[in-house]
């Protein structure tokens, strides 16, 4: 153990210079003019899977991006881990609002900045170099190991499902360990054992066929965004909850148990609204900001735009407008069910005078995993020993789709070891990876291959 950790010690910069390279392939799923990065990528993990001694390298080809797997498995008798994670990012805009380019990596005050390095090329990068420190050192690993990372997690992971489907055996495994979630605050390591799913919605309001002279035709007509602000402000009602018909009657109330364990968390709402540059924070009356972001359903307008947003005024009737429209979802709440209610809603208060269209992008079901299994007990054990401090546990307000996936067709539960921090402006300009976490990620992956047999009776 301690060779393979001196390795880990004496290979910094190395490591920082190959995970730079991975960060500068723009790999953003969801723009097809990054389709040829993104399979470039795709071969640059499938290329270091090799390269650290990882066999049966494969690149499986989907209706979207490739899906890269290897394993390792020569400990015959020792637990089997899948780890997931995910090499394609989401796209960069703004720009201009990025310090430093978003797929140049550049370090500064002890982190890491560039479009992936936290979510979640560096968190499998984190995994790569503690398989490869055991390769190189004793050339072996502690368990058997199957890895799947995937180029379409942020875009809903489409393509996954039907692939874990048609190559259950090839899948096969005693657990999943995923690293592409948060620690609970810097100095703070946790296991995270609960996500949220989501419902991704875009609402069209169509009103003239063409766009119109905002003087000559003013008053003659329902303006589409007007049409769609009020639509949008029929959602909430004074209290923060969303108003959609039938949206709350799946959720799983909170238990006092979990109610308890959530405060007894150090969290300091004045020192978060502070941090996130708000004036005072918002949600649903009832819960406290850890319970709305973790435990209780949201809907969130993720984008809106119609008309003139140029340079300067243009008098202008727009001819359309649009909006983009997420809902947050809980235990047991249903992602396909919540889209339905959603429509239904809009269509019943959409006025007369426009035309209104909902289309559905993407979903994904919230998922809750055991926190008594050997799996996490092993997790809880590494974080100690990997940043000398007792983790604590806590649920995510993100989505990591085909964790009920894995659930409901391999039969495992998922083990959610994240190196992150949640103000590392994931999915935001500016992403990046706090460099003691990165090492103290390595390492704590290090101990977690090493501690699972042990734990697994
Ligand atoms: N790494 C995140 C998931 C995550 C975020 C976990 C925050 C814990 C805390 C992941 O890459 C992600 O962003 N997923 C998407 C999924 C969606 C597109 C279906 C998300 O949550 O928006
Ligand atoms: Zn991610």
């Amino acid at each position: 153990m301690q060779e393979v950790l001196n390795h880990v010690e004496s290979h910094k910069d190395h490591y920082l210079s190959q995970l730079k390279e991975f960060l500068a392939i723009p790999s953003v799923s969801s723009q097809s003019t990054h389709n040829a990065d993104t399979r470039r990528c795709a071969e640059w993990v499938a290329n270091e899977m090799r390269t650290i001694g990882m066999q049966n390298v494969q690149i499986f080809e989907t209706p979207g991006h490739p899906i890269v797997y290897s394993e390792w498995l020569g400990a015959p008798g020792k637990p089997t881990v899948l780890f997931y994670g995910h090499y394609d990012v989401q796209p960069v805009d703004p720009v201009n609002l990025w310090t430093s380019p978003p797929f140049e990596a550049t370090i500064r005050d002890g982190n890491l900045y560039a479009r992936g390095s936290a979510d979640d090329k560096g968190q499998v990068f984190i995994h790569f170099k503690a398989i490869e420190a055991y390769m190189k050192n004793i050339g072996r690993l502690p368990v058997n190991i199957k890895m799947l990372i995937e180029g379409e997690e942020e875009v809903g992971s489409v393509n996954l499902e039907n692939f874990v489907k048609e190559h259950k055996d090839l899948l096969k495994a005693d657990l999943v360990l995923i690293s592409d979630s948060s620690m609970f605050a810097k100095g703070i390591p946790s296991v995270c054992y609960g996500l949220r799913g989501l419902a991704y919605m875009e609402v069209e309001v169509i009103g003239p066929n063409t766009d119109l002279h905002s003087g000559s035709f003013g008053g003659s007509i329902h303006n589409p965004i007007q049409a769609l602000s009020e639509i949008i402000a029929s959602l909430h009602d004074k209290n923060g909850r969303v108003t959609v018909k039938g949206f709350y009657d799946d959720v799983r109330p909170l238990t006092k148990a979990e109610r308890a364990a959530f405060k007894k968390l150090p969290w300091n709402d004045k020192k978060y609204a502070k941090e996130l540059g708000v004036k005072q924070l918002y949600g649903e009356k009832g819960y406290t900001t850890l319970e709305r972001r973790w435990a209780r359903p949201t809907l969130e307008c993720n984008g809106i735009w119609g008309g003139y947003t140029g340079e300067g005024a243009k008098t202008v009737l727009p001819a359309k407008a649009f909006a983009k429209i997420s809902m947050r979802i809980v235990p047991d709440q249903s992602s396909k069910k919540i889209a339905r209610l959603f429509e239904r809603h809009i269509k019943s208060v959409a006025p007369k005078t426009v035309q209104v269209i909902v289309r559905e992008l993407h979903g994904g079901e919230p998922a809750i995993t055991p926190i008594d299994s050997p799996e996490v007990q092993a997790a809880v054990a590494a974080l100690q020993k990997g940043f000398g401090k007792k983790p604590l546990y806590q649920r995510e307000g993100g989505s990591i789709p085909i964790v009920v996936q894995f659930k409901k067709l391999l039969g495992l539960d998922t083990v959610l070891l994240g190196f992150g921090l949640p103000d590392e402006n994931a999915h935001a300009p500016d992403e990046h990876l706090n460099l003691d976490n990165f090492f103290g990620g390595i390492r704590t992956s290090v101990h977690f291959y090493n501690e699972l047999p042990n734990y697994w009776k």
